[in-house]
Parts: C-alpha cells; structure tokens; sequence
C-alpha cells in the first residue's frame, strides 16, 4: 500500500537509528554514555514544581484551560521581554503561549504556509525548522547557518531566483546544533533585508537564557527597531528553566502572525494544564538565580568536555551557547559520513552522540554533542573515546577501511 501523502515527506527520524542501536547495547549490559538527544537532565527549581503541586489541589485548574495561554502568563511573558531586552510587548496581541517552541513553529507552519510556497531555512539545523513547513506543504531552500556577511549573498540568489518569491526566512541564534551566535548588528541587517524583500523572518530563541560569555548575552532580533513589523520569535521553558516535559513555550511579535497562529492554536488545543501555566508564570516572575545556576552546569560540562575530548584526539570547539557541541569528526572517520561514525561510537565506545546529518546536508561532517551527562560522566565518555580512537587502527580494519582512506 502507498504511503500517504504527508508521511512519505517525512523521511525515518536519523536519530532513530542510533537510538536503536542504543537501546540493544543497553540491553545487553553496556552503559551508554548519551551525548544524543538535547534532553536536559537537570531537575526543574523545586519553587516551580511546588507551584505545580499548590495549584493542582484546587479543582478549578482541572477544566480546560486557555489556548493562548492564561494572562498572567502572557503578562509574564512580556514583562521578561522588557527586562531582558528592552523589547515592549502587548501581551494581549504580541504573545501567545504554546505546548513548547516545537509546537508553536509547527503550527506557524500550518497558519501561514500554502502549498508550494518557498521557506529560506538554515541547514544544518533543528529538524521542526524544515519539517513544519514540509508538513504545511512548503519548500524549502537550505541558507546558511554563520551569522556574518557570507549570510548575505546565498539569500540574495534565494530571492532573486526563487519561484515563488520566498514566503519567509527562518533564523535559530544560538544556534542548534552549531552554537553559533547572532549580534544585534547582524540582526539589523537581516531586518533590513526582510523588510526590503517582504519576507516573514521567523526567529528561534530556545537557547535565550543557555550562554557562557555574561557579558555577552544573546540578543532577540525584536530589539532591532521595527523588527516587529516583519518578524514573530520563539522562546521555550525547556532548556532555560529545565522544564521540557512540561511543554511550555512562547511565540511573540507581529500581531497578525501572533493571530494566525493563536487562531489554528484555537482549534487544535485547549492550552497547557492550568497548573503548569500558572507554574510557568512562577518561573518567569523569579529572580533569575535558578537560571544563572543553570548556565554555571552547562558552562562547567562544557569545559570538561572540551579539555578531556581534546586530550582524547577529538578536537571539540567550546561553544559560546547552547547545550551543545559541534564537533568535526576526527579526520581518519570522516569519510564514513555522521551516521555511521556515531554508530561506532554507540558499539566501539558506549557514547552515543547526534550525527550531522540528522541536522541536514551540511551537517554530514560532524555529530552533535550535548552536555546532559554529568562531567564524571563526560570524563568517563573522554576516557573510552581515547581508547577507541587510539586502538581503532588495529581493532577496525576488518570492520571499516581506514587505511584506504587517510
Ligand atoms: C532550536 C530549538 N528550538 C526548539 C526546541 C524545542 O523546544 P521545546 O521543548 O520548547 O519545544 C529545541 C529543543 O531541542 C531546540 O533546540
């Protein structure tokens, strides 16, 4: 029978394979180290989960509760723009909350996108980015991911040479997988282009609060002045208060794409547990400091690994923000292409990281590394590396052609 429509679009999730393969080493006995999946490990603030536990008691919160989110929350919201980045918002038409980021981008796929329309989308990069709009019925043409002039002129062929002319320009500072980070200026430049080409400029901000450098925290592209004009950003609970099964995220920015979604969000979903929406609005009123110790985790994970995998023959860049590392594969392995390197790292190494590919085309030459295993266990993951790495000649030969290729 043929595969429908909408599935034969979405081709087997590639991190499936390696979670396969993680699963069976795992019931075998090994003790995988995963590096893969951007899961935060750390608990939620015990403040936001005793919010939870308060407000469940009362039966009220039990109904359905409020699609585009609970005005407080929205309030919330708004108030962490002003505070953050100077950014003034009216929570009653510039917000609306969603179950996660995730759910919000797809459905601002579905709210604005017609069959066949053109989206200018970074690769490598989050999957929903391309597969939202490839479920709404877009197409997608790849830009590329570094914040800087060589943005520029790809995009400019995008739009001279697309047809249609592009509907909209997806943007993901910092940068998943590859922790890039975005300055104001180069923000300014792509309002401009946006504004002078009509594009939607949809920016993903889910890594707003993961930074390492204090004094230079990521801006939002609606600081630039009029940006709002053109542009909706999204922003998630999951990594800055380490709350991703309780899905709760934002979309904020011009009104009439804010309604868009708020209005395909009306049909589809009665918004998140009253609970939870009342608990996130805890979390966004806080002081802050359950965020700052947050980063001090991630900052501490990434110098160990950065350190430990470098000592091991596995050169890792630190990256500025994110949870993430985007590392190259070592040179010797580099022809297998991501896929196949991180199944021998799951079978030769018991460390399972993310291939490149998974994240588009030009991720092939590199995995993703996330930071959800403790330091003794990002240690543990260096130590088994280096002996892979430094035994692979001898133990590989009859399994892979190393040789061949140096
Ligand atoms: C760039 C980016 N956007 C969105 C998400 C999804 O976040 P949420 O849990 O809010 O749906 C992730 C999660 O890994 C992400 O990396």
């Amino acid at each position: 029978m043929e595969e429908f429509h909408k599935v034969r679009r979405l081709p087997p999730y590639v991190f499936e394979q390696v979670n396969r393969l993680k699963a069976s080493a795992r019931a075998g006995g090994a003790d995988i180290i995963d590096l893969g999946m951007g899961n935060p490990d750390l608990p939620t603030p015990k403040a936001i989960v005793d919010k939870l536990c308060e407000v469940v008691q009362d039966p009220r919160t039990h109904r359905y509760s409020s699609s585009k989110g609970i005005p407080g929350l929205r309030r919330a919201q708004a108030a962490y723009y002003a505070r953050r980045f100077g950014v003034k918002l009216n929570p009653d038409t510039q917000v609306v909350a969603t179950l996660g980021s995730k759910e919000g981008f797809a459905n601002m796929a579905q709210a604005i996108t017609a069959p066949g329309d053109v989206i200018l989308c970074p690769n490598p990069t989050y999957p929903i980015h391309a597969f939202g709009f490839l479920m709404a019925g877009g197409v997608i043409r790849s830009m590329s991911v570094e914040p800087d002039e060589s943005f520029f002129p790809p995009l400019e062929r995008a739009v001279k040479h697309s047809i249609p002319k592009p509907l909209a320009l997806i943007i993901n500072y910092p940068s998943n997988p590859t922790a890039h980070v975005a300055s104001l200026d180069f923000y300014k430049d792509v309002i401009a282009f946006a504004k002078k080409h009509e594009l939607i400029v949809l920016s993903d901000l889910a890594y707003s609060e993961i930074y390492f450098d204090e004094k230079a925290p990521p801006p939002s592209v609606l600081e630039v002045p009029g940006a709002i004009d053109v542009c909706v950003e999204f922003t998630s609970m999951s990594k800055t208060f380490s709350m991703p099964g309780w899905r709760m995220g934002f979309a904020v920015g011009n009104e009439r794409l804010i309604a868009a979604l708020t209005r395909v969000k009306s049909y589809l979903d009665y918004g998140a547990f009253t609970p939870i929406q009342v608990a996130a609005t805890h979390a966004l009123n806080g002081d802050g400091t359950d965020i700052a110790e947050v980063r001090n985790v991630y900052r501490r994970r990434r110098d160990v690994m950065v350190d430990t995998f470098g000592k091991a023959g596995f050169e890792v860049p630190p990256p500025a923000a994110t949870m993430f590392a985007w590392a190259k594969i070592p040179e010797k392995f580099r022809h297998l292409g991501s896929l196949e390197f991180s199944k021998l790292l799951v079978e030769k190494a018991d460390v399972a990281v993310a291939p490149g590919i998974g994240f588009g085309e030009q991720g092939d030459d590199y995995v993703r590394l996330a930071l959800v295993e403790n330091e003794h266990r990002i240690r543990q993951a260096a130590r088994s590396i280096k002996k892979f790495l430094s035994t692979a000649d001898e133990t590989l030969h009859n399994v892979i052609s190393l040789n061949a290729h140096r």
